[in-house]
């Protein structure tokens, strides 16, 4: 047996009113193994053309059935199916993510475990939306009935291919909405092997589609269509202010989670163990392609030298390495326009600031696109690497002399999305919580994110908010009914 043999490249199509079709254009796009820089798969290319009929194919599902009469137990017995699949393809999907996107095996293995128990939550939500009388002071009725939005667009990151495509279906679904699924050009694989299950688990045709290509085409159709009632996007902010101008023509509803460049504080008192622990986690998991990274790191002057150092000796013996390899620690970044992107950051940051371990390519691999922690120290708050969101294994460590600093810092970017804090104190523990403009906020933690508590920014991070019932309000129209009892005519006229 050859050790060289080349994977096979295994060709996908679109998934368009339950079926595979191929591109209207027959043209496909390549989908690369970052660790290898190695093609593993064609993927149809989506037209507009073709974005029109998964539209079409959804809007036709969702305004004459059958999802519409489908009950909310059955959508959410669907649900439930489809939580089996993945947990039953677990170790399967998981390494077709690994080996896509370049993230560490057991991370993956952590994401496929959040998507079923993702279908799972919603499921178990689907029979609980209700409504609400109200208090009309009239010999009436008034109440509100729930009902789903429509045809749902909804455009995603390569970052957690198949878990965001779980946070936007799973609360689509459950709320009776029809979806057109566009994953990442970068990472389509996982969300595509998942749609083989859909007849099976009994999910119409054109409930959920899937198709594939580039933002400037692909989603760009989606975003425009006028049979698309509501987009939710998670990527970029330049995008999502893209998408916002877009959707303005047809008034869509348009939910944003776009990243951030969030604050991860550290006080004196803070536990010193889990305080430099915690300082790496926040950034380099997932290589810090992770929209609420704690890629700038605040620390108290008290303790500031000594953190840079036990962060910089700890980060130095971080274990690089091919995803599959349960020991890594961290694998290659997604992409070639990845790692470009990243590395010119790091060519930047060693102008803007000092360097205390990383800044370039990790150098003993020849092939992929792995990119060396790095800690830039003495990063002044105005500098470029401490405002852009980099999306990649970058820590900005900046010093503060007092809280106040430290809240004025935290808070001095455009963006909002999460933030953390990290002391003994509660007092200030919490002054701090009530003082960060972000959507999510860790005390002594950076990073656990669970489908029972909301997620989503402040600011420039967007709008909306995904995970919980607050996932599920973003797919519900509110319907209020008023139903009179007096039969007496009104008697106006
Ligand atoms: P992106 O925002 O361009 O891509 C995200 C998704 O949007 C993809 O599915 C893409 O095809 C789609 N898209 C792109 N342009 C579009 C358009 N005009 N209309 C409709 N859909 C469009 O992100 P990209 O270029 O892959 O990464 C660039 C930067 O974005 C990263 O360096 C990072 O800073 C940020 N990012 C943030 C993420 C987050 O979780 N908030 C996830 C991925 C990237
Ligand atoms: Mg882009």
């Amino acid at each position: 047996m050859s050790t060289t043999a080349k994977p096979t490249v295994k060709t996908y199509q679109n998934y368009i009113n339950g079926q595979w079709v191929p591109s209207s254009s027959n043209e496909t796009f390549a989908v690369y193994d970052p660790s290898t820089e190695e093609v593993i798969a064609e993927v149809a290319t989506a037209t507009a053309r073709d974005a029109d009929q998964a539209v079409k194919a959804a809007r036709a599902a969702f305004d004459s059935g059958p999802w519409p009469e489908t009950t909310a137990q059955d959508r959410g017995r669907i649900l439930f199916k489809l939580a089996e699949k993945v947990r039953q393809n677990a170790a399967a999907l998981a390494e077709l993510e690994a080996r896509n996107c370049g993230k560490p095996i057991v991370e993956a293995e952590f994401d496929i475990a959040d998507v079923a128990t993702c279908f799972e939550y919603y499921g178990g939500l689907a029979n609980k939306v209700t409504g609400s009388v109200n208090p009309v002071p009239a010999n009436a009725l008034s109440f509100t009935m729930r009902e789903p939005m429509g045809v749902a667009a909804q455009i995603i990151p390569w970052n957690y291919p198949l878990l965001m495509a779980a946070w936007k279906l799973a609360p689509a679904l459950a709320a009776g909405c029809c979806c057109v699924l566009k994953p990442a050009e970068q990472t389509p694989l996982t969300a595509l092997e998942f749609a083989n299950c859909f007849m099976e688990v009994g999910l119409p045709p054109g409930v959920v589609n899937v198709i594939n290509g580039v933002g400037e085409v692909t989603g760009a159709a989606l975003v425009a269509h006028p049979g698309v009632d509501k987009i939710a996007f998670t990527g970029s902010a330049a995008v999502g202010k893209v998408i916002v101008k877009g959707a303005a023509d047809t008034l869509k509803r348009v939910t944003l989670e776009l990243g951030g460049k969030s604050p991860n504080v550290f006080f004196a008192d803070a536990d010193w163990e889990a305080a430099v622990d915690g300082a790496l986690f926040g950034v380099f998991i997932n290589q810090g392609e992770v929209c609420s990274a704690g890629s700038r790191i605040l620390v108290e002057r008290k303790i500031y030298g000594k953190f840079v150092e036990a962060m910089t000796e700890k980060a130095k013996r971080i274990k690089l390495g091919p995803p599959l390899e349960r020991e890594t620690k961290m694998g290659p970044l997604v992409s070639k326009e990845q790692y470009d992107r990243v590395t010119s950051y790091l060519e930047l940051g060693k102008k803007e600031a000092k360097t205390a371990t990383g800044g370039g390519r990790a150098k003993a691999f020849g092939k992929g696109y792995y990119v060396e922690p790095t800690i830039f120290y003495d990063v002044n708050n105005s500098a470029r690497i401490s405002r852009e969101e980099i999306f990649g294994p970058v820590a900005s460590v900046i010093p503060f002399e007092n809280e106040g600093e430290a809240i004025h810092v935290a808070n001095d970017t455009p963006y909002g999305l999460a933030g953390a804090v990290w002391t003994r104190d509660i007092y200030k523990a919490f002054r701090v919580v009530k003082s960060m403009r972000a959507g999510i906020i860790w005390v002594n933690h950076m990073q656990p994110t669970y489908v029972e508590a909301p997620w989503g920014g402040y600011k420039q991070s967007g709008f909306g908010r995904e995970l919980g019932p607050w996932g599920m309000e973003e797919y519900l129209e509110t319907k209020q009914v008023f139903v009179n009892l007096d039969e007496a005519p009104i008697g106006w006229y």
